[in-house]
């Protein structure tokens, strides 16, 4: 039942999504306080570039050894921070992860949960005049469930360059979602 928290946001102290990664993990460990939590910070210990064919499988392997994956993502730029993104390069490998055969890919994570919190200055939600410009929740939805994971859960925090009042009823929201949280 081991929980991994992952944060990805340059903010440190100050950040929206690590302040609610923080309380998601707070609020399933007082579900189950029992359960192992794994700790990577991507912004304090970034993981460098794929720059050749290399198979380091251990990040994969971290990742593979949780059932819960909390997972801080800000949008920058319109997708996720390039830490994140370099995460990600390291858990998809072809045989561990996922894998292809004639009918097409399959994901070989299944069993596991996902919650991502995502932080965001403006707003994109489906419906809104900006949400083709979101290429941050997206990717990580097709990318979580291209591993075979469709039990991802989005705790969003958004708008939150638009003035105080907005900031706080978003983040108010988030809260709120973070204790319907039951596993
Ligand atoms: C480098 C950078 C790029 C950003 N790009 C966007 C953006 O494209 N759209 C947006 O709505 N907000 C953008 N923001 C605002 C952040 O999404 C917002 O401040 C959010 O709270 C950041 O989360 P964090 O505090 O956890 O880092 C950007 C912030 C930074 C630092």
């Amino acid at each position: 039942m081991t929980i991994l928290h992952v944060d990805s946001s340059i903010h440190g102290d100050k950040s929206v999504s690590r302040a609610l990664s923080h309380s998601t993990v707070a609020h399933l460990a007082a579900l189950n306080p029992t359960r192992p939590i794994i700790r990577r910070d991507l912004a304090a210990a970034p993981l460098p570039h794929l720059v050749s064919g290399e198979t380091d499988p251990s990040v994969a392997e971290e990742f593979l050894s949780a059932q819960t994956i909390i997972v801080g993502a800000p949008m920058y730029n319109f997708g996720i921070p390039s830490q994140l993104k370099a995460w990600l390069d390291r858990l998809a490998i072809p045989g561990k992860t996922f894998r292809y055969d004639a009918h097409g890919p399959e994901g070989l994570c299944g069993g596991r949960k996902v919650i991502v919190v995502s932080s965001r200055g403006g707003v994109f939600s489906a419906g809104s005049p900006y949400a083709a410009f979101d290429h941050q929740e997206g990717h990580l939805q097709a990318f979580f469930t291209f591993l075979g994971i469709p039990d991802i859960t989005f705790v969003r925090a958004e708008g939150l360059a638009l003035g105080e009042e907005a900031q706080r009823r978003a983040l108010q929201t988030a809260e709120s979602e973070i204790l319907k949280l039951v596993a």
